[in-house]
């Protein structure tokens, strides 16, 4: 298995986010995080500005919204063309409808679940999605630890994607390093979120590379 790597840009620049897409031309998609100030306790930005990122990427667009009411607003990211939308399981009350409404679109859906949220509830859910997104800190901001209690959740949806024989996604996102990485790849993750990780130091294609190979290297074969 090929690692992905998706750097996010929660880490780049703001003023200059052109030049911070093309340092890391060699991702394999580019991870966006959106923020409403309501669901997380941070802000970030909306659909004209990812619209925008959208136009200038080198690399398509995985778009993690921590945002409420995603029913109203998580299409919109579809039509803009987002490669991948994913949302927070305990952002909306029917979960499968807007991952159908996704997918009608033409975008990956995807579904994520904070540290404290059981994945129990969703594993028959897995037929409907792309992507299922294990946070790995309380979303809202970069640079945080690690965060291991989190693993049994990758275990769990790894054996039931396995046992189902599904195509499905497992990303992790926080306190992903060369350090923590190998934890989650042989917990069961194949998709790596990561921001300071890759932004920090003077080469991001470097950093990425860095962390594919040891993604790599620890990668669960079933
Ligand atoms: C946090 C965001 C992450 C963040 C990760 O809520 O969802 O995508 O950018 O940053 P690092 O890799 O620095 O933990
Ligand atoms: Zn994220």
């Amino acid at each position: 298995m090929s690692a992905r790597i998706n750097p996010s840009i929660l880490s780049a620049d703001f003023v200059n986010l052109q030049a911070g897409l093309e340092r890391i031309a060699s991702a394999d998609l580019v991870h966006v995080d959106v923020m409403d100030n309501h669901f997380v306790p941070n802000l970030t930005f909306g659909p004209q500005m990812v619209g925008r990122i959208q136009d200038v990427s080198p690399v398509p667009l995985d778009v993690h919204l921590m945002i409420s009411d995603v029913d109203r607003w998580a299409p919109g990211y579809a039509e803009l063309g987002a490669y991948s939308v994913t949302f927070h399981a305990e952002a909306t009350g029917d979960p499968v409808a807007l991952a159908r409404r996704l997918r009608s679109i033409g975008a990956r859906a995807g579904i994520a679940v904070k540290p404290g949220t059981p994945i129990e509830p969703y594993l028959e859910l897995l037929p409907e999605f792309d992507q299922v997104l294990v946070m790995t800190v309380e979303p809202g901001f970069g640079g945080q630890s690690f965060m291991p209690e989190t693993m049994p959740k990758l275990q769990a949806l790894s054996a039931e994607v396995a046992r189902a024989g599904l195509d499905v996604w497992l990303q992790v996102d926080g306190g992903i390093s060369a350090d923590t990485i190998g934890i989650a790849a042989a917990a069961g993750a194949d998709t790596f979120v990561a921001g300071s990780a890759v932004y920090s130091g003077s080469d991001p294609a470097s950093n990425i590379a860095l962390l594919r190979a040891a993604a790599e290297a620890s990668t669960h074969t079933h």
